[in-house]
């Protein structure tokens, strides 16, 4: 065996790659060996940081989603893609503070922003390529942002309905659900530990999620052993809200 990644010669497209989970997924795919194209949204520093972080080939691409995909495909440098994660996300507010625009702008970030990079990054894709959707726990949990759920509702949708369409150029197409992980989208974990007791609690393996827990799931869908496996989403919670606390007494 050498030692090179199991990426290696690969190139992968990870929106939202500035923070949280889609820098520690640039970061593992990039140790995996493939060059990673870090797009971002306004923290240009960031960016900057994780590109500088990750080497081998890595740059920064801004692009704010609202305003459509465009500025991301022109930012590209000509290089074919073999790996396309979908992983930048906004979210909304609770029933009753939201405006329409504001639901617009939700579903623009979540779901249309998705959409088109899938169907702009697919001429540019090798056969065999992976796409990684990254979806939330919200689909089967009930909370109070319905608007930022209905949108990963939608993601998951979109991923089993494109799986049969690609096919035939062996592309997968999986989607990723984390529950509570420590990025700045949940920052009432750092304000509230008590919030933080209350979801280890309802959590298996009694813990809140980290960045590389997901990164690391992400990596395996996008290596070759998960080949197989298409049209798929996988619960990356460690096991978030599946019953009762303490289980039920019959
Ligand atoms: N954290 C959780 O507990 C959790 C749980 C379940 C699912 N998820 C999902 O996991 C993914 C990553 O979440 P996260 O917690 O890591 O998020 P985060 O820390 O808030 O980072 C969001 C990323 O998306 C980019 N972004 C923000 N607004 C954007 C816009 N208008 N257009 C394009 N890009 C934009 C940001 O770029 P800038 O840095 O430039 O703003 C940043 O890179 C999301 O799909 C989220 O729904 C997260």
């Amino acid at each position: 065996m050498d030692d090179m990644g199991n990426l290696t010669g690969k190139t992968a497209l990870v929106t939202g790659a500035s923070r949280g989970i889609g820098r520690a997924i640039a970061e593992r795919l990039a140790a995996d060996g493939a060059q990673v194209i870090v797009h971002y949204a306004s923290n240009e520093a960031l960016a900057k940081e994780v590109v500088d972080a990750i080497g081998g080939g890595a740059y920064a691409v801004r692009a704010a989603f609202e305003d459509g995909v465009d500025e991301l495909f022109d930012g590209l440098r000509g290089e074919r893609l073999d790996i396309v994660v979908n992983n930048a996300a906004i979210l909304g507010g609770r029933l009753g503070t939201i405006t329409p625009a504001d639901f617009d702008r939700v579903f623009a970030v979540n779901v249309r922003a998705p959409y088109f990079v899938i169907e702009r990054a697919l001429p540019l894709m090798n056969d065999g390529g992976r796409i990684i959707n990254i979806s939330s726990a919200v689909v089967r949990i009930a909370l109070p942002d319905v608007v930022y759920s209905m949108t990963k509702g939608a993601l998951d949708t979109l991923g089993f309905t494109l799986a049969p369409l690609l096919g035939e150029r062996n592309i997968t197409v999986n989607t990723v659900s984390p529950g509570v992980t420590e990025t700045d989208m949940n920052s009432w974990l750092r304000d509230d530990p008590t919030g933080g007791s209350q979801v280890t609690s309802l959590t298996a393996l009694g813990r809140i999620g980290r960045p590389s827990d997901i990164a690391d799931a992400v990596s395996l869908l996008a290596s070759d052993d998960a080949r197989w496996i298409t049209g798929h989403v996988l619960d990356v919670t460690g096991g978030y809200f599946l019953g009762p606390e303490g289980g039920v007494v019959p």
